[in-house]
């Protein structure tokens, strides 16, 4: 695939800072690659701690103009940036696939996907109503405000490169907040190709930030904006492990976190489902992204009696998945973002086999392909002593565990220490009641397996994180609520 775009213009490889688009401090640069060739597509801006300092200067500066703004003049620029991210979908997906691998109709739809948020938070930037608390006592009249919670650091993963970063800012600036992003090591020429059109948005200097870096500057960057206490809140989307770090290191300035992370999504199939649906939404869940999405199902439970049926119908749809790279019309599935993420699902799959769980669809690299490429895989009989049950796979692996009552299937699905989200197929509306209360989860696919949305409250519970995106909960996020007491009134 080549790096052939209608708009050279949104190839960025400078940071943008208070509306320049600059080169790191050194003129130091890192290379971007493509994960189904390994060749390198642009070398990017490698930005350290000054290069963040600059950025939360420019925010810092920016901070107090922007929250004085009247709402509706937040949401028409935000209008005008969804608008242009629409216009320019070919050229963002070009970037996407290129970079992160996804199939160019994956890409498009992520397209539209991120824009939405964009969307959604351009109107509720309008609806941020505070309360007049009812009278207390003679003469005192009390008031709840929402703020602006201040400068805000977004840090985000390379799975989804538009629609995690889209779905930060986009609240951030309706609620008043200035912003400094970072995306990943490996995906930042879409969040780049996003600022250029913020800037044509009319996003005004200072307000959007962004700096790319590799992984181990990037561990400076984002130390530097930890220490500031200037940035008042860090908003991350990726692994457990790092989130955790965030929580620590930002605890000296006690800094607002909203942590989405890691996740281990069980599946459950009741023997009174709709197989057929279950398995499309299966499907959906598990191989969207090659299976690398923080809700995508990692454990899949089957009722016994309807077993063996939905084991056969899960195969013959997997085993018909094409796998290309992300030009070829028809891919459903492309290659994995690197050789470690593919040696990770080879681990996984190697020691499900060796504990007995056994392949009836792929089960192996596609070397001929190249080396990031991992074949759809269908483990039977997997168990709970084997990896793919304790970790996060992230990949496109569906092992499939039987179980016998509702009790155990519960208990199974909620042995974990992550809770992101958690799907099951009855058409029982009493099971389904029980059921969608018992699971210890953030979000919840009841006989569907598509469920994220603009409009939807998206976050997890347990070590999966905490705070809540999309949705007029995913605004509080960037509020404070500021009391004023007004007295002497009689
Ligand atoms: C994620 O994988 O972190 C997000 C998935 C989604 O938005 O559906």
């Amino acid at each position: 695939m080549e790096l052939r775009l209608q708009r050279e213009e949104l190839l960025r490889r400078q940071n943008f800072v208070g509306g320049k688009w600059v080169d790191a401090r050194g003129r130091q640069r890192y290379p971007v690659t493509n994960p189904a060739t390994g060749k390198v597509i642009a070398e990017a801006a490698n930005s350290g701690r000054a290069d963040a300092r600059a950025a939360t200067d420019a925010a810092h500066r920016a901070a107090g103009h922007w929250r004085e703004r009247l709402p509706r003049e937040r949401a028409e620029i935000l209008r005008r940036w969804h608008a242009l991210i629409v216009q320019n979908t070919e050229d963002l997906a070009t970037l996407m696939s290129l970079e992160q691998g996804k199939p160019m109709t994956e890409s498009r739809g992520e397209v539209a996907y991120g824009a939405s948020y964009v969307a959604w938070f351009a109107e509720e930037a309008t609806r941020i109503y505070g309360d007049l608390i009812p009278q207390q006592q003679r003469g005192k009249q009390m008031r709840a405000f929402k703020e602006p919670v201040g400068i805000v650091a977004a840090i985000t993963p390379w799975n989804f490169p538009l629609a995690m970063i889209a779905r930060k800012i986009a609240p951030a600036l309706a609620a008043g907040c200035t912003v400094v992003g970072k995306p990943a090591e490996d995906t930042p020429l879409t969040a780049l190709a996003l600022a250029k059109l913020a800037e044509e948005a009319g996003v005004p200097p200072g307000v959007l930030n962004m700096l790319s870096a590799s992984r181990e500057r990037g561990i400076e960057a984002v130390g530097d904006w930890l220490a500031d206490e200037r940035v008042r809140k860090i908003t991350f989307t990726g692994s457990t492990a790092v989130g955790k770090y965030l929580a620590r290191e930002s605890a000296g300035t006690l800094k607002k976190l909203s942590l989405e992370l890691g996740g281990n999504a069980p599946f459950i199939v009741f023997e009174d489902a709709d197989l057929d649906a279950a398995v499309a939404g299966l499907m959906a869940a598990k191989f969207r992204n090659g299976g690398q999405t923080c809700v995508c199902p990692n454990r899949i439970y089957v009722q016994a009696p309807v077993f063996e049926r939905f084991a056969e119908l899960l195969a013959a749809r997997v085993s018909a998945l094409k796998v290309a790279a992300a030009t070829d019309p028809q891919a459903q599935i492309g290659p994995m973002i690197n050789a470690k993420a593919v040696a990770k699902i080879s681990r996984h799959v190697d020691d499900a086999v060796s504990k007995g769980a056994s392949v009836l669809v792929g089960g192996t690299r596609l070397a001929a392909m190249g080396e990031n490429y991992y074949a759809p895989t269908v483990l039977k009989h997997a168990t709970n002593d084997m990896l793919v049950t304790c970790e996060e796979t992230f990949g496109p692996v569906a092992p499939l565990y039987r179980f016998e009552t509702d009790e155990e299937a519960i208990k199974l699905a909620n042995d974990t220490p992550f809770g992101l989200a958690a799907y099951f197929y009855t058409r029982d509306m009493r099971r389904a009641e029980r059921v969608a209360r018992q699971l210890d989860a953030g979000v919840v696919g009841l006989n569907e397996g598509a469920v994220a949305s603009e409009a939807a409250p998206f976050g997890g519970v347990k070590e999966s994180g905490y705070g809540r995106e999309g949705s007029r909960y995913g605004l509080d996020d960037y509020l404070q609520i500021k009391y004023v007491c007004q007295g002497n009134l009689d």
